[in-house]
């Protein structure tokens, strides 16, 4: 009787045993199949599969965020004052506008620059009437903002 007791309680220790090899094993699969789906994930998200890294453009990351750091700014820049519209998105400049880059350039120089264009000192007849729109204020905050801008 005693050993039977013995053999019935040996039985359930391999039972034990192999439940718990059983979950280990899972458990590694559970795990490697989820570092194999997070693996995969850029590549369809991406759809070309050529790259790995997901493809999020640095300046567009780059310019969302300066959007909501500089908002007025910005309005500035895209709205009445139509920098945009000849110095580009990014501030990247335009060769069809013969105007400069701009992006990342010191934000004492644009007040500078800008400042000579509005009073006429530096001649500037393409953004001149754009300017007549903008006062200290904005040119200080546009400064700024260009200053931040990126292109690469
Ligand atoms: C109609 C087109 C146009 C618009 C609008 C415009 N610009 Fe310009 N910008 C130019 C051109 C062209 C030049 C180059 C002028 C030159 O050769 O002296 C220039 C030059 C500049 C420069 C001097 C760059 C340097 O290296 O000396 C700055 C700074 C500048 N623009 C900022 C601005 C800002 C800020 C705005 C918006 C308020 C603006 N621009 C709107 C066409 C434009």
């Amino acid at each position: 009787m005693g050993r039977l007791i013995l053999f019935v309680f040996f039985l359930f220790l391999c039972g034990v045993g192999v439940y718990l090899l059983g979950f280990q094993s899972n458990f590694d699969q559970t795990k490697s199949l989820g570092s194999i789906l997070s693996d995969s994930k850029p590549k369809s998200a991406n759809g070309s599969g050529e790259d790995e890294q997901p493809k999020v453009d640095p300046n567009v990351a780059h310019l969302e965020m300066l959007k909501k750091k500089f908002p007025e700014a910005y309005a500035i820049y895209t709205g009445e004052a139509q920098c945009i519209k000849c110095h580009g998105e990014y501030g990247q400049g335009s060769e069809v506008e013969e105007a400069p880059l701009i992006a990342g350039q010191f934000d004492w120089y644009v007040i500078d620059q800008v400042t000579q264009m509005k009073s006429g000192i530096r001649v500037n007849e393409k953004m001149m009437p754009y300017l007549e729109k903008i006062g200290d204020t904005e040119i200080a905050q546009l400064a700024e903002f260009i200053q931040a801008m990126r292109v690469k």
